[in-house]
C-alpha cells in the first residue's frame, strides 16, 4: 500500500471504531420544509454585521452609538468616547464573538461607531472590517481569530481616504479588498493602504453609483460580485455593469432590471452569485437578484404608507455575450431578505419584511418564512419552508454555518434598543434554520468528510483527494465537491460569498462505506481568490458537514 492510501485509510479506521449511526426515525416535515431552533435567547446585542471565521466563530457586532448593550465589557473596561452621539462611557460591549460548536460569546471591544460598515476575510483569515458612522466612518478595523481568549478588535481611525457609510466590500484576486461607494461616495478605493511617503490615501471616482442615485439613493450597498475573468459585476439600483477595476473602465452596461424598481438599500433587495463550475467545458457566471421596494415606497414608508415589497427575482447569465435578465416569481414579495448559497447548491432567502423598506421603522408585514430557491429546476424552483418564531426585519443578518445551518440574528428598526411599546421589538437572539437536507430521514445518503490531503490547503490547479464516508453510496455522478467563501453578512447582502464547484475527476471506492473524491484546485484566483473556504461533499443532494480548506 501506499504512503497516501495508509494516510487515507486511517481516519476511515478510527471511524469504524466509533460507530456514529444511530437509529433514526422519519421527520417529514423537516425533510420538506426544514427546520426552526431558538439558538441564544440573547447574545446582549442586535447582530447587525455577522462573519463566520475560520476557527467556527462568528464575530457579530452592531452600532456603538444607541446607548449601552445588554452585555457587559469583561475586565471593568469601558469605552470612552467624547465623540459618541449616545454614552461619553459606556462600559457595554457592541461586538461579539460567538463560538459555534460550544455555543458560547464572548464580548470584544469596539472604540469607533461600525454603524453600516462592510468587511472582507483577508486570505490569512483576518477580517478587515471598514467605515461606519460619525467617529467610525474612515476607521479600518482588523480581527485576526485565535482559538483561545485573548483576540479583540484593532482600529486604525482614519485611515479610509473617504468615509464609507453602507458601502461593499469585495475581496481580490491579489488579496486586496476593494471599497466600493458608500453614502454620497461616488467612488472606491482599496486596501491595505500601501504606506508611502508624502502620499495622501486616495479614491477613484466610479460615475456609475452617481448615475444610479435617485431621490432616496437606492444605490447604497451596491451588490459587487467578483467574475471569472476578473472584472466587477456591480448592481446598483436598477442597473449594473461589468467593471473592470484595474483600468477604472466600464466594459459592458447590462440591461436594467425589468420592472424599473430599486433593488439596493433603502429598497434592499439581494444577490447571490451563483456557483461556478468547474465541471462546465466553459465557465459560466450567473447573478441572481431578489426581492427589493418599488420605487417611491421608502418616501411612503416615511408617512406611514408600507407598499408592498417586489415579488420577482432577476438572474442575468452575465458571461453570455449578449445578456438579458430572465425574471421569475417569488411565492411571496419581500424585501430586506438575506440570500444564501448552501451546500447543495440551492439559494435561501430568510428575514426581511413584505412591505416597506429599510431604514428606521419603515419596514412591515415581516415574513417569516425562508423559501429555498433551486437554480438548477426547470420548474418548481421555489419552495416556502417552515416558519420561524421571530421576525427579522432592518438590521438583521443571516450566515452558513459550517454543519449547514443557516443562522440569522439582529433585527432592530428602532433608533434605540427598545424592547416594549414597540410593533417589532428590538431582537437579540440568534435562531438557527436547519434546511430539510439536515432532516435525518436523509441520513443513510449523508457524506461525512474524513479526510482532506495536503493539510487542508487547496491549490490551484492542484489535485486534492477528499476522503469520505457514506452508508449508501448512489453513484460517482450524484456526487460533487463544492467551496463557499463564507459572507460577511449586513443589510440583507452577503458580501464577498461566493461558491465554487470543483472539478471532479473521479470517486474511488476504498473499504467498507469510504470512498474518495479526485478534484482539482480552483483553476484561478480570479475564480476563487485565496482564502478560507468551507468544503462540502454532496451525494444526491445532501451535504456533508464542512471542513475548512486554504485555497493559495
Ligand atoms: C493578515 O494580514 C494582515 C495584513 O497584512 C495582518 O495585519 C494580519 O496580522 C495578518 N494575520 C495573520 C493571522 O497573520
Ligand atoms: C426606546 O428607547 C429609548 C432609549 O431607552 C427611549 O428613550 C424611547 O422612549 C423608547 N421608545 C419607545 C417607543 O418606547
Amino acid at each position: 500500500m501506499s504512503t497516501i492510501t495508509i494516510m487515507i485509510l486511517i481516519p476511515f479506521i478510527l471511524a469504524s471504531l466509533f460507530p456514529y449511526f444511530e437509529a433514526q426515525t422519519l421527520s417529514s416535515t423537516f425533510a420538506n420544509q426544514g427546520q426552526w431552533n431558538l439558538v441564544q435567547p440573547s447574545v446582549g446585542i442586535s447582530a447587525m454585521h455577522m462573519q463566520l471565521l475560520h476557527n467556527d466563530k462568528i464575530i457579530m457586532f452592531d452600532r456603538t452609538d444607541f446607548g449601552h448593550s445588554y452585555l457587559p465589557l469583561s475586565n471593568g473596561r469601558c469605552r470612552m468616547d467624547p465623540n459618541d452621539i449616545a454614552l461619553k462611557v459606556d462600559c457595554s460591549a457592541h461586538s461579539v464573538l460567538y463560538d459555534v460548536p460550544t455555543n458560547t460569546l464572548r464580548p470584544l471591544m469596539i472604540q469607533t461607531d461600525t454603524w453600516c460598515s462592510s468587511g472582507s476575510v483577508l486570505p490569512n483569515g483576518t477580517l478587515i472590517q471598514t467605515g461606519g458612522y460619525n467617529d467610525g466612518e474612515r476607521s479600518i478595523r482588523m480581527f485576526t481569530p485565535c482559538f483561545d481568549e485573548t483576540c479583540d478588535w484593532v482600529e486604525f481611525p482614519g485611515l479610509l481616504s473617504q468615509r464609507r457609510w453602507y458601502a461593499t466590500n469585495q475581496i481580490l484576486p491579489d488579496a486586496r479588498v476593494i471599497v466600493v461607494g458608500g453614502r454620497r461616495q461616488f467612488n472606491y478605493e482599496f486596501l491595505p493602504k500601501t504606506p508611502s511617503p508624502n502620499s495622501s490615501p486616495s479614491s477613484i471616482p466610479l460615475n456609475f453609483l452617481q448615475q444610479t442615485s435617485d431621490r432616496s439613493e437606492n444605490n447604497l450597498y451596491p451588490f459587487v460580485h467578483l467574475l471569472p475573468d476578473g472584472n466587477l459585476f456591480i448592481f446598483a439600483n436598477t442597473k449594473s455593469v461589468l467593471f473592470d477595476y484595474k483600468q477604472n473602465s466600464v466594459i459592458k452596461e447590462f440591461p436594467p432590471i425589468p420592472g424599473g424598481d430599486p433593488r439596493n438599500y433603502p429598497s434592499s433587495g439581494s444577490s447571490v452569485l451563483l456557483p461556478l463550475d468547474e465541471n462546465l467545458a466553459s465557465l459560466e457566471a450567473e447573478v441572481v437578484v431578489c426581492g427589493g421596494a418599488p420605487r417611491g415606497s421608502f418616501e411612503s414608508a416615511a408617512r406611514g404608507n408600507f407598499v408592498q415589497a417586489l415579488g420577482t427575482c432577476g438572474r442575468i447569465k452575465v458571461t453570455d455575450p449578449n445578456p438579458n435578465w430572465v425574471m421569475e416569481n417569488m411565492p411571496m414579495p419581500r424585501a430586506m431578505g438575506d440570500m444564501l448559497l448552501l451546500p447543495n447548491g440551492d439559494v435561501v432567502i430568510t428575514n426581511g419584511v413584505g412591505a416597506g423598506t429599510a431604514g428606521w421603522e419603515h419596514g412591515h408585514d415581516p415574513v417569516l418564512t425562508p423559501v429555498l430557491f433551486r437554480p438548477s429546476e426547470t420548474v418548481n424552483r421555489f419552495s416556502v419552508m417552515a416558519p420561524a418564531s421571530r421576525p427579522r426585519l432592518y438590521h438583521s443578518s443571516a450566515v452558513l454555518l459550517r454543519d449547514g445551518r443557516v443562522l440569522v440574528g439582529g433585527s432592530n428598526p428602532h433608533v434605540f434598543y427598545n424592547f416594549t411599546g414597540v410593533e417589532y421589538p428590538t431582537d437579540l437572539s440568534l435562531e438557527a434554520f436547519s434546511p430539510p437536507y439536515l432532516a435525518l430521514d436523509f441520513d443513510p445518503v449523508r457524506p461525512t468528510i474524513r479526510y482532506i490531503t495536503n493539510n487542508n490547503v487547496l491549490g490551484y490547479r492542484v489535485f486534492c483527494y477528499v476522503t469520505f464516508t457514506v452508508p449508501n453510496f448512489a453513484s460517482a455522478s450524484e456526487v460533487s465537491v463544492k467551496i463557499v467563501a463564507p459572507s460577511f453578512t449586513t443589510h440583507s447582502f452577503g458580501q464577498n460569498q461566493r461558491m465554487v464547484v470543483l472539478k471532479l475527476s473521479g470517486v474511488t471506492y476504498l473499504a467498507g462505506e469510504a470512498y474518495y473524491a479526485t478534484v482539482v484546485g480552483p483553476s484561478t484566483a480570479e475564480i476563487a481568490p485565496p482564502g478560507y473556504y468551507l468544503l462540502f461533499v454532496v451525494h444526491k443532494g445532501v451535504p456533508s458537514s464542512g471542513s475548512w480548506v486554504q485555497v493559495m
